[in-house]
C-alpha cells in the first residue's frame, strides 16, 4: 500500500514540474523529438523498389526538401532573452525557482540563428538515411548526379554541409561539396510585396491569433507564470511567455538543461503550442489563400527536375554520360519554415477539415496541421520518382510513378489521393502553375485597385459612342 501510495505521489509530481511530451514546441522542436528517431530506422533500400502488379518499381530520381536543423535564436531572440531573464530576477519575489536567479545567460550575439550540435546531427542523420534508403540508387551513380540548392542564410549553407557528410559518409571519393544559393527558389516570400501587405502585415490576417492571446487559456498561463515567480500582475507580456517557452526548448537542445522549463505545466505548453500553430495557419499556410500561391516557383523547379529525370525512354539501367540532358538522381533543397509551410500547403498536405480558429482548440485536439511534428527543425519532403516495368509484357511496358515522403515516411498525395501516382497525374494537377504561369514578381505585385482605373473604360467607351453619333447625325 505504502508503495503504491509513493508510486502515485512520484507520478504526480512529475507531472507538475517535468516534462512529459517534448514534441509541443511548434517550429522550434527538433527532428528527435518530433519523430522519436534517434537511431536509423531504416533498413537498406527500403524505398529502392516495391511492385504493383506486374510492374517492378525502382527508384530513378529523389527529389528533397528540407528545413534547416536545430539552430541557435536569432539577434532579437537573445536580446528578448536577456531583458526578460533581467527583469524576472529583478522582480520575482517567490523563493522557488532559485536556479533561475543564477541563470547566466550565455547566448552570443555572434551566434544569431546559426545551426547548433543537434541541428548538425539531425542533417547527417537525414542525410545518412536518405543515402541508405535508396542505396541501390546512389551506389550507382556514385558521386555524380547530386545537386544541392541551399538558401543565402549560413543556417540553411551548414544543413547543406551536414546532410553531404551523412550523405557521403561511406564513399571514398566524396564530390567537392557543390551548391547552388538561390533565394528565389528558397526564399520566395522575401521582397513580396503583396505578400508583405496582404497577409504578414495584416493584422486583419491575424485576428484569431490576437483574440487566442486574449482569451482565459492564454492570460490564465501567464497569470499562473506570473503566480509560481510571485511577479506583479502584469509583468510579463505576451510575448514573454511565447520566450519562456522557446527557452525550455533551447536551453534542452543547447545546454541539455531544464531551468526554464519548470515554469510551464504540460498542459501550458500545449496552450503555447496551440498559439504558435495559430500564427503559422494564417502566416504561411490555409490560413490565407496567397500562402499557397507563393510556394509556385520552388514546385514548379521541383516538378521540371522530376519530369526531365523521370524521362520515361530513358535507360535507367546504365550511367549516363556527362552530358546527362539534365538527369539528377537527387536534388536536395535547404530553407526555411516559411519555404516547407507554403510548398506543403500548395501540396494539399495535413489540410484539417476545418479552420484553425481562437475558439476551436479543444476541436481541434488532434489536428494534422501541428507545427511541431510536420515542420520541426529539420523536417523534409520529398518526391520520388520510379521507374516501373511490366515484367510480363514483351513490349516492356513502362510507367513513371511517384511517392511522396514527409519527415521520411510516406504519405497519401493530396494531387491524385493515392501514396502511388503516376508522374503524369501530379504533373497535370500542377499544369497551372507551370513555367510562364508562375511569375512571382506579377504575383508579389499590388493590385491598383482605384476607383479611376475601374472607370477608365466606360469613359473610353461613352466617348466612342459620342463620337459615332456625331460622325452618324453629321453624316
Ligand atoms: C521589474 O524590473 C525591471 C528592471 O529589469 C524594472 O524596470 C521594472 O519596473 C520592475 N517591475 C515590473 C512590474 O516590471
Ligand atoms: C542530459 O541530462 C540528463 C540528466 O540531467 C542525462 O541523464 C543525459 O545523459 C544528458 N544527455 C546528454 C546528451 O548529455
Ligand atoms: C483544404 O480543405 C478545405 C476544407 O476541406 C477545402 O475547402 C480546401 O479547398 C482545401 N485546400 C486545399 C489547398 O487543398
Amino acid at each position: 500500500m505504502k508503495l503504491y501510495t509513493l508510486i502515485i505521489f512520484c507520478s504526480l509530481v512529475d507531472k507538475s514540474i517535468g516534462i512529459s511530451d517534448w514534441d509541443v514546441f511548434a517550429t522550434k522542436t527538433t527532428y528527435h523529438w518530433a519523430t522519436g528517431r534517434t537511431i536509423n530506422p531504416f533498413f537498406a533500400d527500403v524505398d529502392y523498389s516495391f511492385l504493383k502488379g506486374n510492374y517492378e518499381c525502382k527508384a530513378v530520381h529523389v527529389n528533397m526538401v528540407l528545413r534547416h536543423g536545430a539552430r541557435w535564436p536569432t539577434d532579437s531572440n537573445m536580446e528578448h532573452i536577456e531583458e526578460l531573464a533581467n527583469k524576472i530576477k529583478e522582480n520575482k519575489t517567490s523563493s522557488l525557482f532559485t536556479e533561475l536567479d543564477n541563470w547566466a545567460n550565455r547566448y552570443d550575439l555572434q551566434n544569431d540563428g546559426k545551426l547548433v550540435q543537434e541541428g548538425m546531427v539531425e542533417q547527417e542523420f537525414i542525410g545518412r538515411n536518405t543515402w541508405m534508403r535508396f542505396q541501390t540508387l546512389f551506389e550507382m551513380y556514385g558521386n555524380k548526379y547530386v545537386k544541392f540548392v541551399s538558401s543565402s542564410k549560413g543556417r540553411c549553407i551548414q544543413s547543406t554541409q551536414s546532410f553531404y557528410n551523412g550523405f557521403y559518409k561511406t564513399m571514398d571519393n566524396k564530390p567537392i561539396f557543390a551548391y547552388e544559393k538561390n533565394n528565389k527558389l528558397m526564399r520566395f516570400y522575401d521582397d513580396c510585396d503583396r505578400y508583405e501587405t496582404d497577409v504578414e502585415d495584416n493584422e486583419e490576417n491575424f485576428k484569431e491569433l490576437r483574440t487566442f492571446e486574449k482569451s482565459r487559456d492564454f492570460q490564465n498561463v501567464i497569470k499562473s507564470v506570473e503566480g509560481r515567480l510571485g511577479l506583479d500582475a502584469g509583468t510579463l507580456s505576451v510575448d514573454d511567455v511565447y520566450q519562456i517557452h522557446n527557452l525550455c526548448s533551447y536551453e534542452k537542445y543547447i545546454y541539455n538543461e531544464t531551468t526554464w522549463c519548470n515554469l510551464l505545466t504540460d498542459e501550458e505548453r500545449q496552450v503555447m503550442e496551440y498559439s504558435s500553430d495559430l500564427e503559422n495557419y494564417y502566416e504561411s499556410s490555409y490560413g490565407h489563400p496567397f500562402n499557397a500561391k507563393i510556394a509556385c516557383p520552388l514546385l514548379d523547379n521541383m516538378l521540371t527536375t522530376m519530369e526531365i529525370s523521370g524521362d520515361k525512354s530513358r535507360d535507367f539501367d546504365s550511367i549516363p554520360q556527362d552530358n546527362a540532358n539534365g538527369y539528377l538522381a537527387a536534388k536536395i533543397y535547404e530553407g526555411h519554415s516559411g519555404t516547407m509551410l507554403p510548398l506543403m500547403t500548395k501540396l494539399g498536405l495535413f489540410n484539417d477539415s476545418e479552420p484553425l480558429k481562437s475558439s476551436n482548440r479543444e476541436k481541434m485536439k488532434n489536428r494534422k496541421f501541428r507545427t511541431s511534428h510536420i515542420t520541426p527543425f529539420s523536417s523534409n519532403i520529398a518526391f520520388v520518382v520510379y521507374s516501373c516495368d511490366d515484367k510480363l509484357s514483351s513490349n516492356h511496358d513502362r510507367e513513371m510513378m511517384v511517392k511522396l515522403f514527409v519527415n521520411e515516411l510516406p504519405v497519401t498525395i493530396p494531387a491524385c489521393n493515392n501514396e502511388v501516382c503516376t508522374l503524369q497525374s501530379v504533373l497535370d494537377y500542377f499544369k497551372d502553375i507551370r513555367g510562364d504561369k508562375c511569375d512571382l514578381e506579377k504575383l508579389c505585385e499590388i493590385k491598383p485597385v482605384s476607383e479611376a482605373s475601374r472607370h477608365i473604360p466606360v469613359t473610353f467607351l461613352y466617348l466612342i459612342v459620342l463620337l459615332l453619333i456625331s460622325y452618324i447625325s453629321f453624316k
